[in-house]
């Protein structure tokens, strides 16, 4: 005998089977690795990801990109360009700063583009930019740390710290507490451009030495690992700091991305998966959505591909919070600002 089931649930029914199977698929591509972070993972989940952001939804709208004048940074402040926010175009090197703006003014006619120059690693041109900044702007929407570095040596930055460090957290936490009250006159977010490559490194903070891989064997990819893993940790307790002034602070990855840094610090990496990398602009999807939708966020924060993603894979422990509360402490006392938590 057969039962009439009304349409109305069967519908409902249909929905919720093909929302279960793509979060089921989802977590597999995330758990996988390779796949979701290639860009066969964007394009398979561009088709159940949340929609796209309206056309002209940041005009009037300033954000800064840090690190822009190459791959996925460059590609980011032209899809900021594309939506119509006035672009704040940050590089360390004046030239490359002047080549790329003149290259979105091109790409984009009638874009607004701000040149801004600081190399992020020297605290105390930081100091004197950020403080400019702060002063220039009226308001300011949007922020992406998107500036990374990787060295082959241990090397050091003007005020003696190491340099993935100096470049990924110190110089950006300077920079964002600098930024805060700008940050605070309008709903605003802070986007940290984190890597996948965090999940191989703890939080390696036990002292200060450790925190500047001043002990063991300096290996520059592991550097770069831990500090990348540093920032997501340090955006949580960002954005528990501004989330009373609604700027919302989240950190990212954005898979794996053919980009002029890729080349020149992992070029076997490189060699093997480039017909698999995802493009720049794919790479930066998230930063840029995160900024112009501002979606609803919990601890700890972490995206990927315009979902929220765990930051411990299976084997890891939860952060130890001796641990965070000395990455806390250390970066607040290298920077001059007050302690976060
Ligand atoms: N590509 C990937 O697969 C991938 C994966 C995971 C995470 N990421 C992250 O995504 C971000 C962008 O990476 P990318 O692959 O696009 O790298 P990229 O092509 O090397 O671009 C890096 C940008 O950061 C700038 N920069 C580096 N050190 C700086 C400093 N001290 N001060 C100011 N600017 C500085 C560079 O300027 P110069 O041109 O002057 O050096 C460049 O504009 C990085 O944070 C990286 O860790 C990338």
């Amino acid at each position: 005998m057969c039962r009439t089931i009304p349409s109305g649930v069967l519908g409902r029914l249909a929905r919720f089977e093909a929302m279960a199977l793509t979060t089921v698929l989802d977590a597999a591509l995330d758990r996988a690795v390779a796949p979701g972070y290639t860009r066969l993972g964007s394009s398979l989940r561009r088709r159940w990801w949340p929609a796209d952001p309206e056309p002209g939804c940041l005009v009037g709208r300033r954000v800064l990109v840090t690190g822009a004048t190459s791959g996925i940074g460059e590609a980011m402040a032209a899809s900021f360009a594309e939506l119509g926010a006035t672009v704040h175009l940050h590089g360390r090197n004046p030239a490359k700063v002047a080549a790329s703006a003149r290259a979105l003014r091109l790409s984009h006619p009638g874009a607004e583009v701000v040149e801004e120059i600081c190399d992020i690693s020297d605290l105390d041109a930081v100091r004197t930019w950020g403080a400019e900044l702060a002063e220039r702007l009226p308001a300011l929407h949007g922020v992406v740390h998107n500036a990374g570095t990787m060295t082959r040596e241990r090397t050091e930055s003007a005020q003696g710290h190491e340099m993935s460090l100096a470049a990924h957290v110190l110089g950006p936490h300077l920079l964002t507490h600098l930024l805060a009250p700008t940050l605070a006159v309008e709903p605003a977010s802070v986007v940290w451009m984190s890597s996948g490559g965090m999940y191989g490194a703890g939080l390696r903070t036990a002292d200060a030495d450790e925190i500047e891989y001043r002990t063991g064997s300096f290996n520059g990819v592991q550097a770069y690992a831990r500090t990348k893993r540093m920032q997501v940790v340090l955006a949580e307790a960002w954005a528990h700091r501004l989330a009373p002034d609604a700027t919302l602070v989240t950190s990212m990855h954005p898979g794996w991305v053919r980009t002029p840094g890729v080349s020149e610090h992992l070029p076997a990496f490189d060699r093997i998966t480039r017909p698999t990398l995802r493009t720049p602009t794919d790479g930066a999807d998230t930063a840029v959505w995160l900024v112009a939708t501002r979606p609803e966020s919990h601890a700890p924060h972490f995206w990927h591909d315009r979902a929220q993603r765990p930051t411990t894979a299976g084997w890891q422990r939860d952060e130890d919070p001796a641990r965070v509360a000395s990455l806390v402490s250390y970066v607040a006392e290298a920077t001059g600002t007050p302690p976060l938590a």
